[in-house]
């Protein structure tokens, strides 16, 4: 019997220095090619609402949907893709977020979700944080009620959880890889 910990850092791979030299690229392919793993993480992510009415998961484009799919599955919610911009057809709420260098944009339809809603967020991994508190602001801006938001992988250091956490988003991840 393997613990959580041991089963995703046995099915999450390390490439060192991609994309760039010092950086470690955490791979979650080889989780979702791994069954047990793939269906442990689902698991737990789904786990503390299991029983609790939610209605929509929100997964951001592209890792994001693979996982929140398979959350929205379980809990019996409907799905929200959250997308980068020019992607979505009908009419759109749309924010700038910050990465690494520079800004890009992502996207929702404005019907996606109807005020009062309960929407937990999810994504592969939390870095910066960037990302998921664009998909925060939108989600808050058409009356969403944001539960949670849920990753499979932290990274501490890059103190995206803490700025979650400082807009009163509980935040849930399996696992923390420090000193990234
Ligand atoms: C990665 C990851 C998260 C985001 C986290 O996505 O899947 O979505 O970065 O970074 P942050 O917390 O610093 O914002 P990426 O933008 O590489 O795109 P992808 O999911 O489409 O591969
Ligand atoms: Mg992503």
């Amino acid at each position: 019997k393997h613990t959580l910990e041991e089963t995703l850092l046995s099915a999450i791979r390390t490439i060192p220095d991609y994309p760039k030299p010092g950086i470690q690229f955490r791979d979650i392919t080889t989780l979702l090619g791994n069954a047990r793993a793939f269906r442990r993480a689902v698991d737990e992510l789904v786990h503390p609402w299991a029983g609790s009415k939610i209605d929509k998961i929100a997964g951001i484009e592209a890792r994001g949907f693979i996982l929140g799919g398979a959350i929205a599955h379980q809990l019996s919610a409907g799905f929200i893709p959250i997308r980068k911009k020019g992607k979505l057809p009908h009419e759109t709420v749309r924010v700038a977020y910050s990465l690494e260098y520079g800004l890009d944009e992502m996207e929702m339809h404005k019907d996606a979700v109807s005020a009062g809603e309960k929407v937990i967020l999810v994504d592969d991994l939390i870095a910066t944080g960037g990302t998921a508190e664009g998909a925060v602001k939108l989600i808050s801006q058409m009356g969403g009620e944001i539960v949670a938001a849920c990753f499979v992988i932290d990274l501490p250091d890059l103190g995206g959880r803490a700025k979650l956490e400082a807009l009163g988003v509980d935040v849930r991840t399996l696992i923390a890889f420090e000193g990234d």
